[in-house]
């Protein structure tokens, strides 16, 4: 059990809510900051919903405060997450807010999908503390967190935060150079842009392309990685089958055309009925609740294993 620290997380939305509670459920002492009254007045409702999903008593949410004033809420804070909206200024403004209330050594760590971290710390009078902690959606579901060091990150502020993300019960890791994607999305994307590319051609279907990464190397992603099944098959037969695939594979360095075209049609997805598949609202609503019950008992099992 690690020692209660005072946290701070700036943005009560989608992540910041869910983040709250990973960090409140280990016994931290969180206070939840926003500019939107509505999403500091949901907030306890949101946190109870998670707390139902997995039997936990309410009084756990408890220790989860909401403010309407930064100062208030970053007051003494040890470690500050901000999970506030996807925009450089924005994140570069509420850094420096912060600077403004918390000590040295309060560690600012931004959730940030896709900004770099160096960018969102280039104003900031102490970089150094400066780091991006990248949780997944739902955060209190998907227990990975990538801990990204940016130019001028202390390696002891990576420490700190991958040892209290930890203590948390999250996988942190290290990334330990600032690039766009960091891990996840690098890997989860270059997924994609051969997956557009396949429709594109003609080669199958946008169902056929899901089937074959569901029912085939989908099912052993969770437990075996890929530089770990290389390892198991032999790099010789890695190296075997680059030789004829590389040179073949979608080099596109941009935003695919298919892509491209899809958008510029409306076709955006599920929440129109239409992206690279048709849906109605029944097929997405069942779509949704499959990925929620999933998870779910995914993160149930995993607690039961711990205990
Ligand atoms: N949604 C995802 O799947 C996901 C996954 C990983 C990382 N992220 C990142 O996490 C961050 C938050 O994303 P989200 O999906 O929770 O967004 P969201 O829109 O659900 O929530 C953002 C919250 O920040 C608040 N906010 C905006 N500007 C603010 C400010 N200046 N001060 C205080 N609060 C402010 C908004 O009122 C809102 O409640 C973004 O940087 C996003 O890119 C999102």
């Amino acid at each position: 059990m690690q020692k209660p620290l005072n946290i701070t997380v700036v943005g009560a939305g989608l992540m910041g809510h869910g983040i709250a509670y990973v960090l409140a459920q280990a016994g931290h002492s969180v206070r939840v900051y926003d500019r939107a009254q509505e999403a500091l007045a949901s907030l306890p409702e949101r946190l109870a919903k998670i707390a139902d999903l997995f039997g936990a008593p309410h009084a756990l949410i408890d220790t989860v405060s909401a403010h309407s004033e930064l100062s208030e809420a970053a007051e003494s804070s040890d470690f500050v997450v901000e999970a506030a909206a996807e925009n450089l200024e924005i994140k570069q403004f509420i850094v420096a807010s912060l600077e403004a209330v918390v000590s040295q050594q309060t560690i600012i760590a931004s959730n940030t999908s896709a900004l770099p971290i160096t960018r969102i710390a280039e104003k900031a009078f102490n970089p150094e503390r400066i780091v991006g902690s990248h949780f997944w959606n739902p955060p209190h579901l998907v227990k990975l967190v990538e801990v990204v060091q940016a130019e001028k990150t202390a390696p002891e502020a990576v420490e700190k935060t991958i040892s209290l993300l930890s203590g948390v019960g999250h996988h942190a890791v290290h990334v330990k150079k600032d690039i766009p994607g960091f891990i996840g999305n690098r890997l989860q994307h270059a997924l994609k842009r051969e997956a557009i590319d396949l429709v594109s051609k003609g080669v199958c279907d946008a169902e056929t392309v899901d089937d074959v990464v569901k029912h085939g190397f989908g099912k052993r992603l969770g437990v075996l990685g890929p530089l770990e099944q290389s390892d198991l098959v032999g790099l010789g037969l890695t190296k075997a089958i680059h030789k004829t695939l590389m040179p073949d594979l979608d080099r596109t360095n941009t935003v695919h055309p298919f892509l491209e075209e899809k958008v510029v049609l409306g076709h955006l997805g599920m929440a129109c009925g239409e992206g690279f598949r048709t849906w109605t609202l029944e097929e997405a609503e069942a779509v949704r609740s499959r990925l929620n019950t999933f998870l779910v008992e995914q993160a149930k099992a995993a607690k039961t294993n711990d205990q």
